[in-house]
């Protein structure tokens, strides 16, 4: 365990942000000043430093490389009324991103270093925050093996970092899905719960099929009858029908998405009913059949709320009642992000203030 962590400090000699377009951002393609590192090594974190953001040396032979051992996560921070930086629920990403580790055999990252990287970070590069409605700061932290060693083992050394990216919307319109039924994201037993990159490494191969049919994205089924919902490709999936939010339960085949959950206990704190169990593919498709599925979105950090504006499945294309009458999806996303920026109580404690 760490105390206290001292952290050093390179600047940039120029800064990139009077080069960036705050205008015009593409979702993470620019990427701040600055990015924090630290070391594990000996059995021990160490090294903490905020250097300019760049290219870094990594071993030919890290396991990272060769065998995908890295995990990632993915928060947000907002600029307040009164110009105070605002970060949505990074205990959570914390807690998320030692259960990967844990998976993965890395060693957790402590709350101190977590926090403290992140603060300082975020101190260094606040004028990165975009304030223009629908935009934010991505950030990323990410552990990775730095081994030199190309056979099989767990490894001994790792680097922490943060990046950071001031991003808009990841979708910027309503996205049409497909009921994937061949191709499988995780099996029980797997790595699907944990936020690991070759969860989304395999899904790549996938989605460009499916973008070849003019879907965006894919829901995941099961992976042993394709029988059952997931979640979808970078988000987890919502249902609304019967005025229920529907959501399938969690297992250790699905991302536990913080949004997903601040969504959850939003729609409860409403009275509005939400049923987080199995959801079957028969299910869904049925409701889209007799035109009784109000609503389909996904959530996610990147994605905020995705409308779903039509489902595929099986050479079928549904198309879902019109966004511009979706009530539920929209009351989630306007209250969720007012509480994100600030401009609603923070009735559920999700608010890091810096
Ligand atoms: C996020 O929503 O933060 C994600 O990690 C999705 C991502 C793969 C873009």
């Amino acid at each position: 365990m760490v105390d206290t962590i001292k952290i050093t400090l390179e600047g940039v000699t120029e800064s990139r942000l009077p080069q960036t377009d705050f205008n015009n951002l593409p979702f993470g393609k620019v990427y701040t000043d600055h990015m924090f590192m630290a070391d594990y090594r000996d059995g021990q974190w160490k090294n903490f430093r905020i250097v300019p953001y760049g290219h870094m040396l990594v071993s030919p032979a890290t396991p990272a490389i060769h065998y995908g051992q890295s995990i990632f996560e993915g928060m947000k921070a907002y600029l307040g009324t009164n110009g105070e930086v605002l970060i949505f629920r990074p205990h959570d990403n914390l807690q998320r991103l030692n259960l990967s580790a844990d998976r993965m055999c890395m060693p957790p990252v402590p709350e101190e270093i977590f926090m403290e990287g992140l603060r300082e970070l975020l101190h260094v590069d606040k004028a990165w925050i975009p304030s223009a409605p629908g935009s934010s700061l991505y950030i990323r932290p990410f552990v990775f093996s730095a081994d030199e060693y190309i056979g099989i083992r767990p490894s001994q050394d790792f680097t922490f970092m943060i990046i950071m990216s001031p991003v808009g919307a990841y979708y910027s319109n309503p996205v049409k899905v497909k009921i994937e039924t061949h191709y499988t994201r995780a099996v029980a037993g797997g790595t699907g719960y944990a936020k690991a990159g070759g969860n989304y490494g395999g899904a790549i191969y996938p989605t460009k099929l499916a973008a070849q049919e003019g879907f965006h994205q894919l829901i995941w089924t099961d992976g042993v009858k394709h029988e059952y919902i997931e979640e979808s490709g970078t988000m987890n999936v919502m249902f609304v029908f019967n005025d229920t939010l529907v959501t399938p339960a969690l297992s250790d085949s699905i991302l536990a998405g913080i949004t997903r959950d601040s969504i959850v206990k939003l729609a409860q704190s409403w009275g509005m009913k939400v049923e987080e169990r199995k959801v079957s593919v028969k299910e869904i498709v049925a409701h889209l059949t007799q035109g009784t599925l109000q609503e389909a979105f996904g959530v996610g950090t990147a994605a905020t709320i995705a409308n779903i504006e039509a489902i595929g499945y099986e050479g079928n294309l549904y198309t879902l009642p019109p966004v511009e009458q979706r009530v539920i999806a929209h009351k989630i996303y306007q209250e969720l992000d007012a509480i994100k920026r600030g401009t609603q109580p923070d009735r559920f404690g999700w608010i890091m203030k810096l």
